[in-house]
């Protein structure tokens, strides 16, 4: 029996593997046995043969992939896209391909050069006609779906590709009749999939297991209720049959050695039109420049794999490299993305880098005002730590109050325009928010290789041990410290109560008493443990000269908690001499602000905690301003609290014994920020001796 349906083939007489370019290639090189796979690609075309009619184009010498017939191209009707392979090792088959479609009467369309697109290996038909899926990722760029859709006339879903061993879509991935779809989520990134089960109902979907996957069970040929492929699980056998579908299994394992099976050793070319359907692509470009010491500073590496990490694609454009080693570099990158959603997520990423639209495309920012108090349109811009500016009838203004995770909100005063971060609960109605990406741009200096040294926390530089790094840091903090000091500057420490347990306080309570602190922010429970320390001589109920539990100890807190709470106020307590010494005493002494933000676990709390979240965070964000430097001991919370309130340029140190919170405070980049991970009493006491050296007057000794 024999119906329209064409294929095209191409007989293995000079298949071989004889190159790497996909991981199934790995370790294969020479290895498959070419008896074998005669006989195998024979059993595939009698089998085809009984339901369709097979044509062949010409095995050349040389061009071992050339079997691979799926990706010479892909057929809509009349029309033929020719493939352009990524890889040279396959460029050679192109001209055959181009040939044999001419021949046989199509319209070749060819895309630029250096625009890879690896044909029905990358771009497959739903069944019913309605869209074409293509993949990206690997080998077919996502800039070529756009001409696709024109050429075609079709809508184009772009689906991208993330485990190399399923390179190409129709590895993992097979349009059935009747709208089925056979495919393995595991090879597909989490937009992608979220696109599939959009567009195939649950009931649709036949998602398949890993071991089937890399038996190529998605590489399978469908001709009506037929499924021909490499093998199949018993399970997936019966979700075939159950979605009415026979599976017919034919062995093709030397094929596999190349990374192919049934679907790549074929390509469909009666591909029927449905006049009803149109181009459709929601792939988007968009051109951005950065400037400045690209790669000195390793913001173009950065920048790219943002891109590719986001499910974009690129294209340098231009790139203009400094050569001496101030001048800086200029690039121009083509951005891709699959849709809208994704590429607002990715210039979002690209606009902290500092990127900028080229001058022709500069755009207002686009406005939503706010209907709801407190709540910010859909498609906000979420703000970040870096001087940030907004262009409002084609002039650029700075933002205000810059922090992270605001939404920038413009208002109109007796002055002007006036931008500025607000945090969500902070926005009023009639303010106008920026939303989506447009408009925006963000100040960052890249600095040269010079510039950063002298700037930052050297001791960054890896190759350092733990120990030797600690008094790196140790060293420089110290240095710091007494240079704000001197300076009339501003210095915040949030502390936990991990400096009181761990022998900390009284290194503490030194560095506010000489004044090195102009600000403490913690919670209800290091106040607590502090002064217990110093009113009782215990740290949760061990006593701290001798580390062990004092009978009863564990009420002791709570004991501290409530006469503090007799007094009114820890000032009060202090004034009345029931403290003696410690943190919060040298804090009243010393007038040193605080603000102890409350928690749910409080025991008491303290007259002086703040149990409203909303003021203790104005507290923090007050207390914060002018901030040169931010110290963070062993707090996660707190910390976490700070980092997000302050602007790029304030340098902080994360001192915690956990690695998880210091990579979390330290990815602000290493001009700005420094993590250590050691104890945080120890780190206290060294750092108390480092400013006593650097702070005892000279004494020269005379031999
Ligand atoms: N060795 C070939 C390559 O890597 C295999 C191609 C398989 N074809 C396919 N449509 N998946 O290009």
């Amino acid at each position: 029996m024999t119906s329209p349906i064409r294929f095209l083939m191409c007989a293995p007489d000079h298949y071989d593997v004889d190159y790497v370019i996909n991981p199934w290639m790995e370790g294969n090189i020479h290895k498959s046995s070419r008896d074998r796979a005669v006989e195998q690609w024979h059993k595939l075309y009698n089998i085809l043969k009984q339901h369709a009619i097979v044509d062949l184009v010409t095995p050349q010498i040389g061009w071992p992939d050339m079997v691979f017939t799926a990706n010479a191209g892909l057929v809509l009707g009349e029309n033929v896209v020719l493939s352009r392979f990524l890889h040279k090792e396959r460029q050679g088959e192109e001209p055959f391909f181009k040939t044999w479609f001419e021949e046989n009467g199509y319209t070749v369309h060819l895309l630029p050069k250096d625009l890879p697109f690896e044909g029905a290996g990358d771009a497959l038909l739903d069944r019913e006609g309605r869209w074409l899926w293509a993949g990206y990722g690997f080998r077919s760029e996502l800039d070529s779906h756009p001409y696709l859709a024109k050429w075609l006339d079709i809508e184009v879903l772009s689906l991208r590709l993330t485990d190399e061993r399923f390179y190409h879509l129709d590895t993992c991935f097979c349009p059935l009749a009747n709208g089925y779809l056979l495919y393995y989520p595991g090879a597909f990134d989490a937009y992608s999939n979220r696109l599939i089960e959009m567009r195939v109902a649950p009931e649709k979907r036949i998602a398949i297991t890993e071991p089937d996957a890399v038996n190529f069970a998605c590489n399978a040929v469908n001709v009506d209720s037929i499924v021909i492929m490499n093998k199949a699980s018993n399970a997936l056998k019966a979700s075939l049959t159950d979605a009415g579908f026979r599976v017919i299994e034919t062995p093709l394992t030397e094929f596999l050695k190349a990374g192919g099976a049934a679907k790549c050793l074929t390509l469909r070319v009666t591909e029927p039109i449905d006049i009803n359907i149109h181009a459709n692509v929601s792939v988007e470009s968009r051109i951005i420049r950065l400037e400045g010491h690209l790669l000195d500073s390793g913001v173009i590496n950065q920048a790219l794999d943002l891109i590719v990490d986001g499910g974009g694609s690129f294209q340098v454009m231009k790139f203009s490299l400094g050569e001496q080693r101030q001048s800086t570099s200029a690039a121009e990158v083509k951005v891709s993305a699959p849709s809208h959603e994704v590429m607002e997520e990715i210039i979002s990423g690209l606009i902290d880098l500092g990127a900028v639209d080229l001058p022709q495309d500069e755009r207002d920012a686009k406005l939503v005002p706010v209907v709801q108090a407190g709540v910010a349109p859909d498609d906000f811009y979420v703000s970040t730590i870096y001087p940030t500016e907004v262009r409002i009838n084609g002039e650029w203004i700075k933002v205000q109050n810059q922090r992270m995770d605001g939404a920038i909100a413009i208002t109109q005063t007796a002055n002007g325009l006036v931008a500025q971060c607000k945090i969500l609960r902070n926005l009023e109605v009639g303010d106008r928010v920026v939303v989506d990406v447009q408009g925006i741009r963000s100040i960052r200096k890249n600095e040269s290789r010079e510039q950063r040294h002298a700037q930052e926390f050297t001791f960054m530089s890896s190759g350092v041990s733990s120990e030797r790094r600690v008094e790196l840091v140790v060293e420089q903090v110290a240095w710091e410290l007494r240079k704000i000091r001197d300076a009339g500057g501003k210095v915040v420490v949030t502390a936990g109560p991990v400096v009181i347990h761990t022998g900390g306080g009284e290194h503490l309570a030194r560095l506010i008493r000489e004044g090195y602190v102009q600000a403490l922010l913690g919670g209800n429970a290091i106040a607590v443990h502090d002064m217990e320390q110093n009113m009782m001589g215990t740290s949760l109920g061990v006593d701290m000269k001798r580390g062990v539990a004092v009978r009863g100890g564990h009420r002791h807190h709570l004991k501290v908690i409530n006469t503090i709470r007799r007094y009114g106020s820890i000032a009060k307590a202090v004034a009345a001499g029931v403290i003696p010494s410690g943190v919060m005493y040298e804090c009243i002494t010393n007038n040193v602000p605080f603000s102890l933000a409350g928690s749910i676990r409080d025991d008491g709390p303290l007259p002086d905690t703040q149990m409203n979240l909303i003021k203790a965070q104005e507290e923090y964000a007050q207390l914060i301003q002018g901030a040169e430097m931010v110290l963070m001991l062993s707090s996660m919370l707190h910390s976490i609290g700070v980092g997000n309130m302050t602007p790029a340029g304030v340098k902080m140190v994360c001192v915690d014994i956990n690695p998880a919170v210091v990579t979390k405070l330290s990815d602000r980049g290493s001009v700005e920020s420094v993590g250590v991970v050691t104890d945080v009493g120890l780190f206290l006491s060294l750092l108390i001796q480092q400013l006593d050296k650097l702070t005892s007057p000279y004494v020269a000794s005379v031999g």
